[in-house]
């Protein structure tokens, strides 16, 4: 916790510095995001293109971080400081908290106009509309129980694409006897609590999903279930290398791209590395759902919220939107991003082949009711919840608590957060 105070001072200072000597033209849109990794600055770039050939200039707010949590704290800082940035990446329940607070666009009129209501799925527009108004722009939808894996060394070692946990741990114990890493991971409480995620899918289904990470259901969240969700974090942290405290994902990622590691459990932003690198889905490296959760999909969605600049949105803001959100530019971007396109009407032509099923897996989970929002990107509950889960999660998975005191930790940390 300490930690993380002294981690938010320093970026305030930083953001404060930054801001006061960023003079932003009036017809640039300055944009706040994360995408700082080769395979996300890929996907920005196609963005940044489109607005270029609209004559729109671009300010461009990068803040290193997976997941986003040092972009929002850098975000409350310029929103403190009366000079919030035009438009920010943000994530499900931080984009609702942020309309609740007034601070942002009504973008009803371009939704009209463009027919939004029509395109974007009801899962997103949770999070894309608030008091029934429109307020942000759905770029994407991720998802996060994915395992991403290196295909030559599988091969070689005779290992099946794993069906079960039990598999799964037969898979791992072949990889590590073999001197490979099994698990490329990074320490970073988000990617913890991205594993833990499908751990929590895999280990008591959807329902049990639902009640503990959704519904917060206390019996759920202290049941011998997460006790064992909790054991099988333990499992899993035996199969991660010495080094894996505080890394990047995107380091993770190329560990498995460089024949270091065999898996990489993360969402499919993973994939933009893969495709930077040129590898070939398939050919050069799988991908498939964590074992056990093969019907479900957990999902997040980045969407473009428009920060208030007194009144209505701008011109530049309302041009961003409309590219946004436009189906060619939905499919260019996330053929690029490793994620799928937020409107149900674009075609899956140009998509590889974990484009395609990602598409196919969710359209399927939509429609059988296994789609659930992701806990640990920000759309199963308000960050304060999240954050109050990730302490837990990274504590017992740095091996601070063993599994009961962790059930008995996270039953109390939610109850305090909510
Ligand atoms: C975002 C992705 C991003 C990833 C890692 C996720 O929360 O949704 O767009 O690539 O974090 O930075």
């Amino acid at each position: 916790m300490r930690l993380n105070f002294a981690r938010s001072a320093a970026l305030i200072a930083i953001v404060a510095a930054s801001a006061a000597a960023t003079q932003v033209k009036a017809e640039d849109v300055e944009v706040l995001h994360w995408w700082t990794a080769g395979g996300e600055a890929a996907a920005l770039n196609v963005l940044k293109e489109n607005l270029q050939e609209q004559g729109i200039g671009w300010e461009d707010m990068p803040v290193a971080g997976g997941g986003g949590e040092q972009a929002m704290t850098v975000l409350r800082a310029r929103v403190t400081a009366g000079n919030p940035p035009a438009a920010v990446q943000m994530l499900g329940f931080d984009i609702t908290d942020w309309a609740a607070e007034g601070a942002l666009s009504n973008l009803n009129d371009i939704a009209a106009e463009e027919n939004w209501d029509e395109v974007v799925p009801e899962a997103l527009q949770k999070f894309s509309k608030y008091d029934g108004n429109w307020v942000a722009a759905p770029v994407n939808v991720h998802s996060t129980n994915w395992v991403w894996a290196n295909k030559s060394i599988l091969d070689e070692l005779g290992i099946e694409q794993p069906q079960t946990w039990d598999e799964l741990i037969a898979a791992l114990d072949k990889v590590k006897a073999s001197g490979k890493v099994a698990i490329a991971h990074g320490g970073q409480p988000w990617q913890d609590a991205t594993i833990f995620d499908a751990v929590v899918m895999a280990t008591g289904g959807p329902e049990f999903y639902q009640a503990s990470m959704i519904d917060l259901d206390p019996e759920a969240l202290g049941s011998d279930t997460m006790k064992e969700v909790f054991d099988r974090m333990t499992v899993l942290r035996g199969y991660v290398d010495d080094n894996f405290s505080g890394r990047d994902w995107n380091l993770a990622s190329a560990m498995v791209i460089n024949d270091e590691a065999a898996f990489q459990f993360m969402g499919d932003w993973a994939k933009g590395e893969f495709l930077k690198a040129g590898l070939t889905p398939d050919e050069d490296f799988l991908c498939f759902r964590f074992p056990g959760t093969q019907d479900q999909v957990t999902f997040n969605s980045d969407q473009f919220a428009f920060f208030n600049q007194g009144g209505e949105p701008t011109a530049e803001q309302v041009a961003l939107a409309k590219a946004i959100m436009s189906p060619e530019f939905q499919s260019a971007f996330n053929v690029v991003k490793g994620s799928v396109p937020a409107r149900t009407d674009v075609s899956d032509e140009a998509f590889d082949a974990c484009g395609k099923k990602g598409m196919k897996d969710l359209a399927a989970a939509a429609s059988s009711g296994n789609l659930f929002g992701s806990m640990a990107h920000g759309h199963a509950n308000p960050a304060s919840v999240k954050n109050a889960m990730y302490d837990v999660i990274t504590a017992q998975f740095n091996g601070e608590y063993d599994s009961e005191t962790a059930t008995q930790e996270l039953v109390d940390a939610v109850s305090i957060a909510q």
